[in-house]
């Protein structure tokens, strides 16, 4: 047998990205399948992870041209530039969420190049083998929390109903737009809080989960182009009929509503546009908008970034990288996809991952010096 695969950890470098790709408990993990780990010094300190925790499960810890030196695999959160790679393996995985239709591009293409095989955790299939890997669940699951508690921070008031000795107070009303991964975890939290929650999705599907968490469906009928529902689950983009009709129910709904949460995408598109600038003016001043899609183009008009926007009296916000704001919980889940992904197909025998091509094939962006994935090439 030869030398054990070499798997990297270097620290993330973009700009407000505080997660960490391993935890000691996936190195620990990794180290038990026959792997070496080696970990960038202070990766894993925006996560609440300490280099020597790391070093107790014995991982390596060093500096980046070490960590990546001879490197077979390479995880990130998000994609390391290239020229950080270099000294790794001829052909070495890069495993990320790449972003390829968005600001990983031409990272993507400069991977080619340099003969490295990328991997776009975030074109995992949604097939049921593959959910314990699926860093977009993981990740959105967190974020539908984190909106309704930031927005919750945001609101001068209070969620839940109390009935206190110097009179009521009445409970919120939450309105979340988009109910996927994101959108049910939102739900459920602003229930917890006591808000009275509604929701709305275009996939007719969602009333049911809508309903099961003890929230009001609000949705679009007798229009054509009802069912949004298309391949692998995901929305569609929906019929100027069914636009028009919805953004009525939605005017008279959210001129009633204290906290929106919106959370809709349209994989590999700009994000919907669901709330105008005349239906923020509808609201009650004191109302909060959370806009989950900001970093995909906005749902909301107005939104911005990072920042708390007011118009007409309501504040609009929403984070770029809303994960990165619960660091320690979301690096742990992303560093168990990264696991359970690399685990499930590794072969003892040649002491190293063997993927088969329906996964593969989905999430292997370039190889040979090419970018192959056909959602870029097609
Ligand atoms: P997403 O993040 O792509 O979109 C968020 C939500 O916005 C979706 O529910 C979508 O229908 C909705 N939306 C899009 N345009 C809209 C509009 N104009 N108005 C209102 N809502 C709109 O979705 P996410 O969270 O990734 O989930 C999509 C589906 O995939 C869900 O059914 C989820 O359960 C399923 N899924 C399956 C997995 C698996 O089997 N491995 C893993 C993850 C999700």
């Amino acid at each position: 047998m030869g030398a054990a695969l070499r798997i990297a950890v270097l620290r993330e470098r973009a700009r407000g990205e505080t997660r960490v790709a391993a935890t000691p408990e996936t190195v620990k993990k990794f180290i038990a399948l026959g792997a070496a780990v080696s970990v960038e010094a202070g990766a894993g300190l925006s996560a609440s992870v300490a280099d020597a925790e790391y070093a107790a499960m014995g991982a390596e810890v060093g500096d980046a041209a070490a960590v990546i030196a001879s490197a077979e695999i390479v995880l990130g959160i998000q994609g390391p530039e290239v020229a950080l790679l270099a000294g790794a393996a001829p052909g070495a995985w890069i495993i990320a969420g790449h972003e390829p239709f968005g600001a990983g591009k031409a990272r993507v293409d400069a991977y080619a190049a340099a003969g490295y095989e990328a991997l776009a955790m975030e074109f995992m299939p949604r097939i049921t083998r593959a959910q314990s890997m699926d860093i977009l669940s993981s990740q959105s699951n967190l974020s539908g929390y984190k909106a309704v508690v930031d927005a919750a921070g945001a609101y001068g008031r209070a969620f839940p109903m109390m009935m206190t000795a110097a009179g009521t107070i009445t409970a919120a009303r939450a309105f979340i737009m988009g109910v996927g991964v994101a959108g049910l975890q939102a739900i459920a939290t602003a229930r917890r809080l006591g808000a009275q929650v509604s929701a709305t999705d275009v996939r007719s599907a969602t009333r049911e989960q809508i309903m099961s968490l003890g929230a009001k469906p609000v949705f679009v009928e007798n229009v054509a182009g009802i069912e949004g529902e298309g391949a692998g689950g995901y929305a569609t983009e929906m019929s100027p009929e069914y636009q028009a009709a919805q953004a009525e129910l939605v005017s008279a709904h959210i001129a009633k509503q204290n906290i929106v949460i919106t959370t809709a995408l349209i994989p590999g598109r700009a994000a919907p546009r669901l709330i105008s600038d005349a239906q923020i003016a509808s609201m009650k001043p004191g109302s909060v908008i959370f806009d989950l899609a900001v970093g995909a183009g906005g749902n909301v008009e107005g939104s911005v970034a990072d920042q708390i926007v007011e118009r007409h009296g309501v504040k609009i916000m929403g984070y770029a990288n809303t994960p990165a704001h619960l660091p320690a919980d979301a690096s742990a889940l992303f560093a168990r996809n990264l696991y359970n992904f690399l685990s499930a197909f590794w072969d003892k025998e040649a002491g190293r991952p063997v993927l088969d091509a329906e996964i593969g094939d989905a999430v292997r962006l370039t190889a040979g010096g090419v970018v192959v994935s056909a959602r870029l090439l097609g």
